[in-house]
């Protein structure tokens, strides 16, 4: 298979969908890979390295899309600006693609027709399902990881105190007291960040699997009030709270917001709008200089002042509504990145050639575009197919 690597076009994105060491292991299965010149410059993964695992670096976009039969990116096709066509333009039938694609955002409904009316055979890598043989081609895990550990290093930043506990010559300083909502892969990453960092940390779930998880990282659980069968549904996965528990759960944690320094939220039940868990009240209610860091963001943010893709000041709360986390760390985004999308590669390739059992539930979660159709479930709900 030829495998095509283009630079990434999206503003600030500066990770890669692979690096020097994934290319090496491209080759050394048989493929042949071509990537863009200067692709992995932003996560300093440099053209020689590509060269030196045997990849073909090639100076332009338009070259890597006409001769690759697989194209691997991070972001979902956008429109070019310097050859001023769209990525989903420069790609042909029966050509096939892995990215994020997020195809039930109704931003991207229109971009996903298009793939299937070009006849590209897509595969988002969001649909990647969350269980125990898919975890080494879980990007969206390794992503939230990233958001985890950097959103908090982020908000230790604007803090205008010290995380830790610090003896000095004029006493003691106290620790942080971090609070995270939504113990999930982000969340448990955030707490163990600010745990390393000296805050005490804090945190609250609807799951009791979630609780117990962040107990184990050393953190004090907040008391949300909710009935534990409210929040967890079948197979262990958080559901949506009815608006009576939703309203305990916004009170149980006004109670504690005013001791809170740092705010991390990750609150999110698959597929859905995040839940506002924080009020502009609540804000009021907050410590001078506290910092809430709302890695939800993309599915609406947890709470309601959150500014998209910005940071703000409000209430004298600093807001971060940034959305892109894992780009701001690119180098480890990119290399956990590239290592998902080699397994899910490999696992999918049998004979150099894709073996698409649609039975796979692996392959039910990723196929959003296949015979000229839009075939991915959730984006079929979404547009009312
Ligand atoms: P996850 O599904 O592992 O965790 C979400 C957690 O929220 C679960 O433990 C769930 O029980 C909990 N939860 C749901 N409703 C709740 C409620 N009402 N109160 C308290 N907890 C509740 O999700 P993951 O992978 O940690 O992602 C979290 C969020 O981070 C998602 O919105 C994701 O899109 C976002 N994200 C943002 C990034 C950025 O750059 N801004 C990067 C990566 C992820």
């Amino acid at each position: 298979m030829i495998i095509g690597i283009p630079r990434e076009i999206m503003h600030d994105e500066d990770r890669v969908a692979a690096t020097p060491a994934t290319c090496a292991k491209y080759v050394q299965d048989g493929h042949k890979v071509l990537v863009e010149a200067g692709a992995g410059e932003g996560a300093y993964f440099h053209d020689e390295q590509y060269a030196q695992a045997g990849a073909t670096v090639v100076s332009d976009a338009l070259a890597v899309y006409q001769s690759a039969e697989l194209i691997l990116k991070v972001k979902e096709p956008q429109f070019n600006t310097s050859l001023g066509r769209h990525e989903v333009d420069l790609m042909r039938p029966g050509q096939y693609l892995i990215t994020f694609i997020h195809p039930a955002a109704p931003s991207n409904h229109e971009m996903v027709g298009n793939l299937a009316r070009r006849g590209v055979v897509a595969m988002t890598l969001d649909g990647v399902p969350r269980i125990t043989r898919a975890q080494s081609m879980d990007a969206l895990t390794s992503m939230s990881t990233c958001a985890g550990y950097k959103g908090t290093i982020m908000g230790c930043n604007l803090l205008p105190r010290f995380a830790p506990q610090i003896f000095s010559a004029v006493g003691m300083i106290k620790p942080i007291h971090m609070l995270v909502v939504g113990a999930g892969v982000g969340g448990l990453q955030a707490l163990a960040t600010g745990k390393r960092l000296g805050a005490k940390v804090f945190a609250a779930d609807i799951r009791p699997a979630a609780r117990e998880q962040a107990q184990s990282l050393g953190a004090q659980v907040v008391e949300l009030g909710v009935p534990d069968e409210a929040g967890a549904g079948e197979g262990g996965y958080a559901k949506s709270l009815i608006p009576e528990h939703m309203a305990q759960e916004r009170a149980a944690l006004a109670e504690r917001l005013p001791e809170m320094d740092l705010v991390f939220l990750s609150a999110l039940i698959p597929g859905k709008q995040a839940p506002v868990l924080i009020t502009e009240d609540m804000v009021k209610s907050m410590k001078p200089g506290a910092v809430i860091v709302d890695i939800s963001i993309d599915q609406g943010g947890n709470c309601a002042l959150t500014p998209p893709g910005e940071i703000r000041t409000l209430h004298n709360v600093h807001l971060v509504g940034i959305k892109n986390i894992p780009g701001l760390l690119p180098e480890s985004a990119t290399t956990m990145f590239a290592m998902n999308v080699y397994n899910l590669v490999h696992y999918l390739l049998k004979d150099g050639r894709f073996h698409l059992d649609d039975r796979d539930e692996i392959i039910q979660g990723i196929l959003t575009t296949q015979g000229g159709q839009i075939v991915h479930q959730g984006a079929r709900e979404a547009m009312g197919l």
